[in-house]
């Protein structure tokens, strides 16, 4: 949890509206992160949280969240008194989203409320909406920032492909500015994440070895052991790649590369991020098959429990080709990166639920413990994001007794003692909203630029209809091996403790 003995500060009063109040995202994260942050005078007391829904009353709500509360956060301690000091805090206005009386009544319920102007819009709706909701807004003359700002907030997916993607930034863009735009890549929010830049440009030690000269290829992933759940109807149009890799990852993958900025303000930083994603280099569809690989679960056995195929999860159709593994292996064409290989990769029900940086070191030039040992390991430096955030360091070392045989040692290192200590990515990201700080949201260009970077992949994926499979549970990705086998150490299956 962020403290507010952290020195951070406390975001000015604000509106924070929420479309699709009583949906999923509000009551699993949205609503548990603004308990703890008013909790801990984060937001302000004197901010209102307005829910946008239909046919529901105040205290229905009210009796729904408390009951999410409960359900997904049951470590955040709720007695009736302090329910009741939160809930003060919670409006309701009734209507749909495409009803432009809605965004009327909205706009005389701020006015009615008085107080301060600041006003957060966050869409916690699916995104064929978003543009629809920034001209309700528009049209209610709730955009413009005279007396107070006025933000909007959306979510992944922004758009499915290029084309998309360009479309719905022209049409928010039309409406706001880019700088009142939020677009949350909640990866962006885990405290382990941001770490990343902090071990990258506050200690002096990585800055001479973090290049091609020592560096032999680098691994980001994210392994999940979950299915789809309930979403179908999304997945099964978006699959690995879009999923993950064209957002989550391939956001790493600009913090992991870029360049130390000026400042670490929004637009420095962003800047960096821009610039790696211009020198990824452009896929030829004759590579496509070569560079990347695909591949969809079949039925297995998870933490003893034996779990379905993708092909049989609901809402699925028997024959799709939806990829729920993907990796890529991108190169960035510039000065300190030239010929490093970037390996991607993401599936879901895999073995483990672990996300993770490696940096693989080149192997020593020489071996001079030749005579009785084991050549020594490639070092690796692995950045673990989830489930326990952490730095492990892989050395090699003598081995105890009258050779000099070597064996690997694991230096260990932990985030937080404390998980309680770290913060939810929401809270984070939502702070950064109330603040008006842009550094961990993704610019329109940065999601264009990555969008085209991928797209050829997604063109030559789109038509087929067969697609390998790997049996739930495990590390069987057919073609992995090929796909690393001339990195040094190959593919790097994470394990918990290493
Ligand atoms: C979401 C994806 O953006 O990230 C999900 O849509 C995925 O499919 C999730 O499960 C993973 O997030 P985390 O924080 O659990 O790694």
């Amino acid at each position: 949890m962020v403290t507010a003995d952290q020195a951070i500060q406390t975001a000015d009063p604000s509106n924070i509206v929420i479309f699709g109040a009583a949906g999923d995202l509000s009551k699993r994260k949205l609503i548990p992160a603004l308990v703890r942050m008013m909790c801990c005078g984060l937001v302000h007391s004197d901010s209102r949280i307005l829910g946008v829904l239909r046919n529901r009353s105040r205290q229905e709500w009210l009796d729904q969240l408390r009951a999410g509360l409960q359900e997904f956060s049951p470590h955040i301690e709720m007695d009736d008194d302090k329910w009741q000091r939160f809930s003060s805090c919670l409006k309701i206005v009734d209507g749909d989203l495409d009803d432009e009386t809605m965004y009327q009544r909205l706009a005389e319920s701020l006015e009615t409320l008085g107080g301060t102007k600041n006003a957060m819009f966050y869409c916690a709706i699916p995104p064929a909406w978003y543009g629809k909701v920034a001209k309700g807004l528009r049209n209610a003359g709730l955009v413009h920032e005279d007396e107070g700002y006025r933000r909007l907030v959306i979510e992944k997916p922004f758009g499915s492909d290029l084309e998309t993607a360009s479309a719905l930034n022209t049409e928010l863009q039309a409406v706001f500015d880019e700088n009142q735009i939020y677009r949350i890549d909640h990866y962006l929010g885990k405290e382990s994440v941001q770490n990343l830049l902090v071990y990258r440009f506050a200690n002096s030690i990585m800055e001479p070895l973090w290049n091609r000269n020592y560096i032999d290829h680098i691994q980001i992933s994210a392994s999940e052991t979950l299915g789809i759940e309930y979403r179908a109807k999304y997945y099964d149009h978006s699959g690995a790649l879009r999923d993950m890799i064209q957002s989550h990852l391939m956001q790493m993958m600009t913090l992991v590369a870029m360049e130390p900025p000026v400042e670490f303000t929004a637009d420095a930083v962003r800047d960096e991020k821009m610039k790696v994603l211009r020198a990824v280099r452009r896929f030829e569809p004759e590579q496509i098959k070569k560079q990347t690989v695909s591949a969809q679960y079949a039925s297995g056995t998870i933490n003893n429990e034996q779990v379905s195929a993708y092909v049989a999860e609901e809402n699925v159709s028997p024959d799709s080709a939806t990829e729920t593994f993907a990796a890529v292996r991108f190169y960035i064409d510039n000065w300190r990166w030239q010929g490093v290989p970037f390996i991607l990769w993401s599936g879901k029900r895999m073995k483990s639920k672990v996300s993770e940086v490696m940096i693989r070191f080149r192997k020593p030039p020489f071996n001079l413990f030749d005579s009785h040992a084991s050549v020594p390991a490639a070092n690796a430096l692995v950045f673990r994001l989830q489930p326990e955030g952490g730095i492990v360091l892989r050395l090699n070392a003598k081995k105890p007794g009258l050779t000099t045989d070597n064996e690997e040692m694991v230096m260990h290192a932990p985030y937080a003692a404390d998980a309680e200590e770290v913060a939810d990515a929401y809270e984070i990201l939502m702070h950064d909203v109330l603040t008006g700080d842009r550094t961990l949201f993704s610019r329109s260009d940065e999601i264009e630029e990555s969008w085209s970077i991928v797209e050829p992949i997604l063109d030559a994926w789109k038509d087929r209809v067969s697609i390998e499979r790997y049996r739930a549970g495990t590390w069987d990705i057919p073609d992995m091996d090929e796909l690393t086998s001339d990195c040094v150490g190959g593919w790097h299956k994470p394990s918990i403790y290493d």
